[in-house]
């Protein structure tokens, strides 16, 4: 398997102009391409542009409404987002900073999302608002791919949650995990790579725990650590889904198996303003974080590491050497370019083994 690896601006300038080929707005074409290539940056292949043939195919069959513009109705502290079944990038970007617009009259604001789409990694919207000093919670609910504890059959999405906790100075905390073993996309890169999976990530579609990955995604993913992963994709589901007023459980549109509605996926983002009291609160924090990193590493670890720090240690490493695309998908992103019309500028990739 080689990885290849390209400047991030170039990257997301390809992203770009290929979702603007399909008429997608400029702004929310923008939006789609950063949060890709960011989760690529990251190390986050799984929520990178491996999405962007499937984004580019729902918008072509008209799946997913090119011009949609969210609306939002406030009330108090609270907001609803109309997400009108435009990008889910796009809905999520908007209720994220809806719901910090509101903390900084309310100092916590909350937004329900519904009419969505897949918005990858859940990360890339409370980080934000973490560097820009909102403490930041973002969750979605998802199609159904996962069994519940005890289940054998999908029945929830592996429903995702992050939670971010800005700092003084240098980057947020950021915990953003889904509530499967592992996502749904690692499968789907290990398929590619034709890899096996470890045991305990998904059963076959007879309920069967398997290590074949493509057994793994017609079947099921399991959910992390048993009924609590069980449980919080459940609790995701209530909700993002049924008090957000969007589908939930079997009837969220699956965004490679259903080509007849939308996906009508659900979101919930809270802020907390945190500017003010970062002098205050700041130091005990820096404190706090440095006992966590000081405890002593395990073996086969160097030291442990703070939510969020794998990714930032990818980021940079990406910004040093290039960020990192599967070679299939680069072709299969070179090829869907040629289809849209698209000159892929980039020049000859580096190449590295993984
Ligand atoms: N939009 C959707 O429908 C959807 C659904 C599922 C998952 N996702 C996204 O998929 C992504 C991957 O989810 P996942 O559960 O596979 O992630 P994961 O299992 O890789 O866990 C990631 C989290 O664990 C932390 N972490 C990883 N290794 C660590 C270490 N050694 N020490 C300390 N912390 C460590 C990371 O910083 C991060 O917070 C997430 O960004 C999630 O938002 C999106």
């Amino acid at each position: 398997m080689s990885l290849l690896l390209f400047p991030r601006e170039e990257l997301t300038a390809l992203a770009e102009r290929m979702l603007g080929a399909t008429g997608l707005a400029e702004h929310a074409a923008e939006l789609v391409a950063e949060s890709l290539v960011d989760a690529d940056r990251r190390g986050v292949a799984s929520h990178g542009l491996i999405r962007l043939p499937i984004y580019i195919e729902r918008l072509r069959k008209g799946m997913v409404d090119r011009t949609a513009v969210p609306t939002v109705k406030t009330s108090g502290a609270r907001a609803g987002v109309d997400g009108h079944n435009a990008m889910g990038a796009l809905v999520a970007s908007e209720a994220m900073g809806v719901a910090c617009a509101l903390a900084d009259d309310y100092g916590i604001g909350t937004s329900v999302a519904c009419h969505s789409n897949h918005c990858g990694t859940m990360g890339f919207y409370a980080r934000r608002a973490a560097t820009k000093g909102y403490l930041a919670v973002a969750m979605s609910n998802a199609p159904v791919t996962m069994t519940y504890h005890g289940g054998r059959t999908r029945a929830v999405g592996t429903n995702p949650l992050a939670v971010a906790i800005p700092r003084p100075a240098g980057s947020p905390v950021v915990l953003d995990v889904a509530s499967s073993a592992v996502a749904r996309g690692k499968i789907i890169v290990a398929e590619r790579k034709g890899e096996s999976i470890p045991a305990g990530w998904g059963v076959d579609p007879d309920g069967r725990p398997t290590t074949v990955a493509a057994e793994a995604l017609e079947g099921a993913v399991l959910p992390f650590a048993g009924p609590k992963g069980s449980g919080l994709a459940l609790v995701i589901d209530v909700l993002c889904g049924v008090l957000a007023g969007a589908a939930s459980g079997p009837d969220i549109g699956d965004m490679y198996e259903n080509w007849d509605r939308p996906q009508n996926v659900g979101h919930v983002f809270l802020a907390a303003r945190l500017t003010e009291l970062l002098d205050r609160y700041g130091p005990a924090l820096e404190e706090f974080l440095q006992t966590v990193q000081d405890v002593p590493a395990a073996e086969g670890f160097d030291s442990v590491l703070l939510p969020g720090e794998p990714e930032e240690r990818a980021a940079q490493l990406a910004d040093r050497r290039g960020v990192p695309v599967v070679a299939s998908t680069w072709t299969e992103l070179c090829a869907l370019a040629r289809e849209l019309g698209v000159e892929v500028p980039v020049g000859a990739p580096e190449l590295s083994s993984s």
